[in-house]
């Protein structure tokens, strides 16, 4: 990994969302498709597009979402990881998302924040645009954003 600047990133979102997934999906090695929930949260270190990446991987359930909040004011982005087919939950999504959105080492630094509507491959994917207005996303004014599908 040579001396390249490392650029740290925390991975949120509720229990079986797809984090460990996703971020399984941006390492080199594939060595299972299998996950299991992660407990408390663990660290993940991998090389993309020339940079060193270190990403928190955050355990989604709800006795641990608490921990999400040590790790705002340490990274430069954040990546919140949505389970499109769980439209029973987005409630709860929405309620984390303002809590998150609302953290002053958030709103301070207008921390990058990467949404992503995950799952779409299931037929009872709610389309990105659904999802953004079903947590209130759409109404995000403070910075800019893009609502792209990322393909
Ligand atoms: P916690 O660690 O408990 O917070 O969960 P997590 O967000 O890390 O979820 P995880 O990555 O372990 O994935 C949960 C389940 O969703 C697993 O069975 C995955 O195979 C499945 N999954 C993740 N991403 C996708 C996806 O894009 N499509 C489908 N169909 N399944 C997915
Ligand atoms: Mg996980």
């Amino acid at each position: 990994f040579g001396s390249k600047r490392k650029v740290r990133i925390v991975v949120v979102g509720l229990d079986n969302s797809g984090k460990t997934t996703v971020l399984n999906a941006l390492k080199p090695k594939k060595a299972s498709l299998e996950t299991v929930p992660t407990v408390g949260f663990s660290t993940e270190e991998f090389q993309k597009h020339g940079v060193n990446f270190s990403a928190i991987d955050m355990s989604g359930q709800s006795r641990y979402r608490n921990l999400w909040e040590h790790y705002y004011g340490e990274v430069e982005g954040i990546i919140v990881v949505i389970d499109s087919t769980d439209k029973l939950r987005f409630a709860v999504v929405k309620d984390e998302l303002e809590t998150m959105l609302a953290d002053p080492r958030i709103t301070e630094k207008k921390m990058p924040i990467l949404f992503l509507n995950n799952k779409v491959d299931q037929p009872a994917a709610s389309p990105p645009q659904e999802t953004m207005q079903a947590l209130g996303l759409d109404r995000i004014t403070d910075r800019p954003s893009n609502g792209l599908p990322i393909t």
